[in-house]
């Protein structure tokens, strides 16, 4: 089978994604009814975790556990990362011992140098610029909510981070709009963001223009994590960019709500918004875990057939 890594959502066709979405659907319902579902009761995943995680460590763990397979849970002070082995060393050593690797870290080009050195599929679990696990749960959850995304309005509200990124590059790949509003200075970087043209989103300079007529409205926290020392100065720039009832008033009436988590109530969401009836954050966490299972047999299986 051909090794593929999935680095950034761009890494998959329209066509996988189906196949993937579809996955999802067959795995999440298997694991609602209690029918067990182990097709890599073999299979070792390694997880690298550089920073913090809640949703990735536990998703990925009880996923891989529930589908057979073992896990490694590694952070950087545990390894010899941070008494400096290069991090191609750490690639060739470990990826001829697991199967698959999931690492959250800093820059993207540390996941890069690490899969251009690696045996075996390796998921990004979050890095600087992107977050492509997230992205595919938070699509998986709208289709659930509300069917295709294809033609639909993404309004992102915030810091133009490796979610936002990320979401950009969903809507080239599966052909949808964003609708973006950051704060001056803080706008999309195309090229950081890897996106091959500005067709699919807009910027607008106030949220509120942003959110009109939007399908979904989500948005993320103001400092991202290796960020923390601009925490107080965003906490200022970005007070007018707190998704309220208000914003969501102005998007479509039956639109979702949407945060990666973990959020902070009353910075980029008030606590009516985000424990409100349009809110889907609970199952947009849970599907981390149903989308990564079907990531995981992709990577690892290919095109499995029911
Ligand atoms: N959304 C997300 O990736 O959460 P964690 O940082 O808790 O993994
Ligand atoms: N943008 C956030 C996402 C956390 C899941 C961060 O990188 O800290």
């Amino acid at each position: 089978m051909q090794l593929r890594h999935y680095l950034q959502f761009k890494d998959f066709t329209a066509a996988e994604y189906g196949h993937v979405f579809a996955r999802v659907k067959w795995i999440k319902e298997r694991f609602k009814r209690y029918e067990p579902y182990l097709p890599l009761h073999d299979r070792t995943l390694a997880m690298i975790f550089e920073k913090q995680s809640t949703r990735t460590r536990v998703s990925f763990e009880a996923g891989m556990l529930q589908m057979g397979g073992s896990v490694i849970n590694l952070t950087a002070t545990d390894t010899q990362i941070s008494r400096g082995e290069p991090i191609e060393d750490m690639a060739r050593v470990i990826t001829r011992m697991v199967d698959l690797v999931m690492i959250r870290t800093f820059e993207q080009s540390i996941i890069e140098r690490f899969s251009a050195h690696s045996r075996v599929p390796v998921i990004n679990g979050l890095t600087n610029e992107y977050h492509p696990c997230q992205i595919l749960a938070d699509i998986y959850t709208f289709i659930e909510h509300r069917g295709p995304i294809r033609g639909r309005t993404v309004a992102w509200i915030g810091d133009s981070n490796n979610v936002c990124n990320t979401w950009l590059q969903a809507a080239e790949v599966l052909d949808f709009n964003v609708h973006v509003s950051t704060p001056p200075g803080y706008e999309v970087e195309p090229e950081r963001a890897g996106l091959y043209g500005t067709d699919h989103y807009e910027e607008f300079k106030d949220p509120m223009d942003a959110v009109r007529d939007a399908d979904l409205v989500t948005t993320d926290v103001w400092t991202s994590m290796g960020f923390e020392a601009e925490n107080e100065e965003r906490k200022r720039i970005f007070e007018d960019w707190c998704v309220d009832a208000e914003m969501m008033r102005a998007a479509k009436k039956d639109a979702l709500f949407m945060h990666c988590l973990p959020a902070h109530r009353g910075e980029e969401v008030t606590a009516e918004v985000i424990d409100g009836p349009q809110s889907v954050v609970w199952d947009e966490a849970e599907n981390r875990l149903h989308a990564q299972k079907a990531l995981m047999e992709f990577l690892l299986l290919g095109k499995v057939t029911p």
